[in-house]
């Protein structure tokens, strides 16, 4: 089991194969509505999409065994499950042989006395489904307390997305089987996607995440710090590789003068631009809150790859066969909305 957060406090458990994933959601205080049409919708995002997603077919029904009743939480632990429907596992069994490169297989084979790579186990996408459960409980639990989390997608391969974008753009990218803000860059997206399928390759790309709703000086500092623990349970979300807040690298490359966001008056302390993404010291500066996460290439690839055969110590090759996304960025935006509202749902639980 893994956890996240302490006064509101998520617990991941399961296995991509084994009967059922789940998750456990504490700290929730009692009478907290939680509407399940809305986990519903938000469990659809992360399914993959006809066309430019993995074959695998789940239900991805949350079943709740605690916690909930007639739609409200009772105050204690909320306990739910979703069941695996998909468990054959045959076309794994080579990789405890021969690891996939790029994947989880080889340092988790060394680690983990007689671990079985069955459908990637415990390091498969199939568990962000449980983030996505507990993650749309959360939003739900923030907005009620004013604060907006939606996610979408910035680039994939090098189609980029260049406009400033909106916490209503990110919210109607629900509408795109690519995430992207627009039909156009849905179409393109969707042909970079559909381009390194038919090579029987994989491609990346990049996830932003707009919050709105927090006030000035919300978050902890230091170790607690907001962009601290975003960015901490952003980089636990299988194949992130970078978050970056604002304008991120970029204002590595900037003067002060450029890169400051002055403030001025207008009812409230506001901010001209957002290079700083929302964050100063850690609070909130009232700026919409604004990360990215990029995600690599999906690791399981049908091209042939080197790899090592560590029964008989010797070079090998592999190919991965099955169901894989050749892009999972956008079944990651749902993924990376859910961790934001879970690390700000517990920062406000914690009363920073
Ligand atoms: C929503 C989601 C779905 C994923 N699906 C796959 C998949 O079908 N095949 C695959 O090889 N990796 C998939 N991954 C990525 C792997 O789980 C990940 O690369 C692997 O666990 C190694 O971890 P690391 O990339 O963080 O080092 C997925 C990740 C996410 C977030």
């Amino acid at each position: 089991m893994y956890s996240l957060g302490s006064a509101l406090k998520f617990t991941l458990f399961g296995e991509s194969h084994s009967e059922h994933v789940g998750g456990i959601v504490e700290g929730l205080p009692k009478g907290t509505a939680i509407d399940m049409k809305t986990i519903e919708r938000d469990m659809s995002l992360r399914k993959p999409s006809v066309g430019i997603g993995t074959p695998r077919k789940e239900e991805d029904r949350v079943e709740f065994t605690e916690g909930v009743a007639d739609g409200v939480a009772d105050g204690g632990p909320i306990r739910f499950i979703i069941r695996n429907k998909n468990t054959d596992s045959s076309k794994y069994a080579k990789f405890n042989t021969t690891p996939r490169p790029g994947h989880a297989d080889l340092p988790a084979l060394a680690k983990f006395k007689g671990h079985d790579i069955k459908g990637g186990n415990q390091f498969s996408g199939r568990l962000t489904a449980p983030i996505v459960a507990a993650g749309s409980m959360a939003k739900q639990h923030i907005l009620a307390q004013g604060v907006e989390v939606h996610a979408f997608t910035r680039s994939i391969g090098n189609v980029r997305d260049a406009e400033e974008r909106t916490v209503r753009d990110a919210e109607a990218s629900e509408g795109f089987p690519t995430r992207a803000c627009s039909a156009d860059l849905d179409g393109k997206m969707t042909s970079a996607i559909l381009e390194a399928a038919d090579g029987k390759d994989s491609i990346g790309g990049v996830v932003e995440c707009i919050a709105v709703g927090l006030p000035i000086g919300f978050g902890g500092i230091w170790f607690e710090a907001l962009d601290s623990e975003l960015a901490r349970a952003v980089f636990s979300i299988p194949a992130c590789k970078g978050v970056e807040f604002g304008k991120g690298f970029a204002l590595a490359e900037m003067r002060g003068s450029e890169s400051n966001d002055p403030f001025f008056f207008d009812g409230g302390v506001r901010t001209r631009t957002n290079n700083m993404g929302g964050v100063l010291g850690g609070m909130s500066d009232g700026a919409p809150l604004v990360f990215r996460a990029a995600f690599k290439p999906t690791p399981s690839i049908g091209l042939e790859q080197d790899t090592v055969n560590l029964k008989e110590m010797r070079n090998d090759k592999v190919t991965v066969e099955g169901r894989h996304d050749p892009c999972i960025v956008p079944r990651a935006a749902p993924v990376v909305e859910a961790v934001a509202a879970l690390v700000i749902a517990d920062q406000m639980a914690r009363g920073l």
